[in-house]
């Protein structure tokens, strides 16, 4: 397969200008989560352009593409990129700086799309070179509730033909551009959100002994959870119980009626996810009865914990060190931050791996969702490079 990858190669150094104006123009019109009509817009005119046949508005602003082979029924790799940007105020003097006033590509998506459509020129370009199909998925809504994979899911997307392994790359500052990393098995953690109402009965502050403090028992329950991580999950599986937002409508001499806590519970086992859960009911709700008041509880459910796969994670650690040099791929440790890649890892055998972007001497080092973030955009050729050989890999794979 040497001339394959060595035809990979130059196409993918060949492209390399067009998939960094292409990265520039997402990345100067970002658009928030389900409402990336100008960037499905863009991607269909793309694709249109190199003649791949796709399908839009697939979970509102998704697109499904494929690009068929020889003897296109053999075997099937998706390939997936993430499409939205976030809420933020972009802080740069580049030239392809954020024209959509407080919203920006901070998470890279933008490098994520301009990856998967030169990967889909290059595959297309050596179509008669491999034997099976490659599914493009260009995804909505990764940041935000239920997530753009849940809902392509429901419609569809990896059914005719069904996918029987599923790659998806995101940009990664903490690894040097040239470089990729990856984990087999439990890599991204689930993540849930906690909303706790916590009711006593408000008065004045100088008067405790006539009122039921409710945020005394708010201070207690805050504490308290902590046993969740320290007391009650294994030491060897990580958890993360946090609250970010305590509130109430207390002065400092009035206790109010009601305080409200916000938090999120992160791990990495759907057993123990459930089990956190019942956990925090029973202590929030048992401390704050013992204490005379009461609790509301409400969960809401987020992303499933990123489990790649470990034969498929396996063999893309040895298409990647074939491709880029043994030095060149790193292990990489778990993480408490969420993907919803994982809807698509729990349906299909899935390798979720993060391409180095981290340039020092350019000054480019800023972590994800910041408003200084950037990429080095020599880190595209790889970017569209690896996943177009992966893809083949897996394919031509006896
Ligand atoms: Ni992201």
């Amino acid at each position: 397969m040497n001339s394959l990858k060595d035809s990979i190669k130059s196409l993918a150094s060949e492209y390399l200008q067009e998939v960094t104006d292409i990265r520039r123009h997402l990345h100067r019109h970002p658009e928030l989560s389900f409402k990336e009509f100008e960037t499905a817009k863009f991607i269909a005119e793309k694709l249109t352009e190199y003649g791949i046949p796709f399908q839009d508005k697939v979970a509102r602003t998704g697109i499904v593409a494929l690009i068929k082979g020889k003897d296109p029924e053999n075997k099937v790799v998706a390939l997936r990129a993430d499409m939205d940007a976030l809420p933020i105020k972009e802080k740069s003097d580049t030239d392809y700086c954020s024209v959509n006033e407080g919203v920006m590509h901070a998470c890279g998506h933008d490098a994520h799309i301009a990856s998967l459509l030169g990967a889909a020129k290059i595959l297309n370009d050596i179509r008669d070179q491999f034997s099976g199909t490659v599914k493009l998925i260009f995804q909505p809504s990764e940041e935000y509730y239920p997530g753009g994979a849940k809902v392509m899911i429901e419609e569809g997307v990896l059914e005719n033909p069904k996918p029987d392994a599923i790659f998806g790359q995101h940009v990664f500052p903490e690894l040097d551009a040239g470089k990729i990393g990856m984990r087999p098995g439990k890599y991204m953690a689930s993540t849930d959100e906690v909303y706790i109402t916590v009711k006593g009965k408000g008065g004045h502050a100088a008067i405790p002994d006539k009122i039921i403090d409710p945020v005394l028992i708010a201070s207690h329950i805050v504490v308290a959870l902590q046993q969740i991580v320290s007391r009650k999950s294994s030491p060897v599986m990580p958890t993360v119980v946090s609250f970010g937002k305590i509130s109430s409508e207390g002065k400092t001499n009035i206790i109010p009626d009601e305080v409200k806590l916000e938090g999120i519970i992160r791990t990495f086992s759907e057993s123990w996810r459930k089990e956190i859960k019942e956990q925090i009911i029973n202590i929030s709700c048992g401390l704050a009865e013992s204490m005379g008041g009461s609790c509301e509880i409400n969960i809401e459910q987020g992303y499933p914990a990123v489990v790649n796969d470990d034969d498929l994670t396996e063999r893309a650690w040895n298409y990647a060190t074939e491709y880029l040099g043994h030095d060149q791929v790193e292990k990489l440790e778990m993480r408490m931050t969420a993907e919803d890649f994982s809807y698509f890892a729990q349906k299909v055998p899935g390798c979720f791996y993060r391409l180095g972007t981290r340039n020092e001497i350019k000054g480019i080092t800023a972590n994800l969702h910041a408003a200084t973030f950037d990429i080095d955009e020599s880190s595209l050729e790889n970017g569209m490079g690896i996943m177009a050989w992966f893809a083949v890999c897996e394919l031509n794979m006896k």
